[in-house]
């Protein structure tokens, strides 16, 4: 059995998401129905949109209430409040040690757009569309996520106000506490000042990190680095950021995220470096390939990349929304929020740069 909701739909590549009816399957085996509450739009989705061969429903953080639980669904009962992240198969060798953000089965359960069956929970015109993106596809009113993607929310935790948690939010901060560890005597440097890289920046300043700094194109996202723990900021494209940065910690920085998925910026972030220094590779751009003198590496220099902040999506959401409550992770400050019927406006607003996270509320 199927029903209608209605969804943003990307139809052709590079169109934004508009609003149209589709038919959605009844939860399956193993599958939760969700009506959201709200959904951040991500950077990735922007990036995915121009890629859709065929009509699809984008859409990774979203955070609702169970509205059906599928056969053998266990965990959870009509009426939560849950947020949901990507997908996982829970059985390959990372998954069960607790890294499912590194699932070998990742980008098929991902980015396939369908279940593992090859069917799609959404009908689009007649047609499957293009689902599960992200194991969500959360641009719609409702939707069919697998029951371990789903975390749920603590007492009194509004779903509507905490769905960047499981992407963006997530990302940056994991990089930061999960893979970086930056202490106390640490500097870290973050390149891009978008969700992502603030929430590094959030994360850094919470650590403890005796230096965080932020460089970006924007002086309006280097003003909110500063407002959410930069100690100091970098204007990108005022000159050369590797001495800049130089200037500030003589010797290169402990640590440094790159978000801005531009090549020439992670030659920056690699260089930028003390000798051992490790730099964390988050954004994903158009670019596959860098150049970098791997002389630089030679100093015992790391670079590793990070998905979805190496989380543990379960222990990092309550982590950070416990962080959040003590005050020490100010996300409300990146959010603007849109009803869910004027996502024209919030997409442009997340794809000029205007806005950091557009949230989509339903
Ligand atoms: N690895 C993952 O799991 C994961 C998860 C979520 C997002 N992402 C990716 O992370 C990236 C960041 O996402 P976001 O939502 O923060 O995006 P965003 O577009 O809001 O932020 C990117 C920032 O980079 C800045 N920038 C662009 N070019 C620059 C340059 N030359 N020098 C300095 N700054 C520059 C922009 O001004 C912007 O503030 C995206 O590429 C996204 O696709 C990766
Ligand atoms: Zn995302
Ligand atoms: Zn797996």
């Amino acid at each position: 059995m199927s029903r209608e909701v209605v969804a943003a739909v990307v139809t052709e590549p590079g169109r934004p998401p508009e609003l149209q009816k589709v038919r959605i399957d009844d939860p399956r085996e193993g599958e939760v129905l969700i009506r959201l509450g709200a959904t951040g739009i991500c950077a990735t989705d922007l990036h995915f949109s121009h890629m859709m061969s065929k009509p699809a429903v984008l859409g990774h953080e979203g955070a609702g209430w169970v509205e059906e639980c599928g056969p053998g669904v266990t965990r959870f009962a009509p009426g939560d409040a849950v947020i949901a992240t990507f997908a996982r198969c829970g059985t390959c060798a990372n998954c069960r040690a607790g890294e499912p953000a590194y699932c070998t089965r990742f980008d098929d359960l991902n980015f396939g757009g369908t279940r593992e069956n090859g069917s799609s929970a959404v009908e689009f015109d007649g047609d499957a569309a293009y689902a599960h993106f992200l194991g969500q596809s959360s641009f719609a009113t409702h939707m069919v996520v697998r029951e371990s993607s789903l975390v749920d929310l603590p007492p009194g935790a509004d779903p509507r106000a905490v769905a960047p948690y499981g992407c963006g939010l997530m990302t940056g901060a994991g990089a930061v506490l999960n893979v970086l560890r930056p202490g106390p005597t640490d500097t870290v440097a973050v390149f891009g000042a978008g969700t992502v890289g603030l929430a590094a920046v959030m994360a850094a300043a919470a650590a403890g990190a005796r230096a965080v700094i932020a460089v970006d194109l924007s002086p309006e996202r280097l003003a909110l680095a500063s407002a959410v723990g930069a100690t100091h900021v970098v204007e990108a494209g005022g000159g050369d950021v590797v001495s800049a940065i130089d200037e500030i910690v003589p010797g290169g920085v402990d640590f440094a995220v790159e978000s801005t998925g531009v090549g020439s910026v992670l030659t920056a972030a690699v260089e930028a470096l003390s000798r051992r220094g490790t730099c964390a590779v988050v954004g994903i751009g158009s670019e596959s390939t860098i150049s970098l003198d791997w002389r630089t590496l030679l100093n015992g220099r790391t670079v590793t990349g990070v998905i979805s902040g190496s989380s543990l999506p379960e222990v990092a959401v309550p982590d950070l929304l416990n962080l959040a409550d003590a005050g020490r992770f100010p996300a409300e400050k990146l959010v603007r929020n849109y009803a869910f019927t004027d996502i024209a406006e919030a997409w442009e607003a997340a794809r000029s740069g205007g806005v950091v996270k557009a949230v989509l509320q339903f």
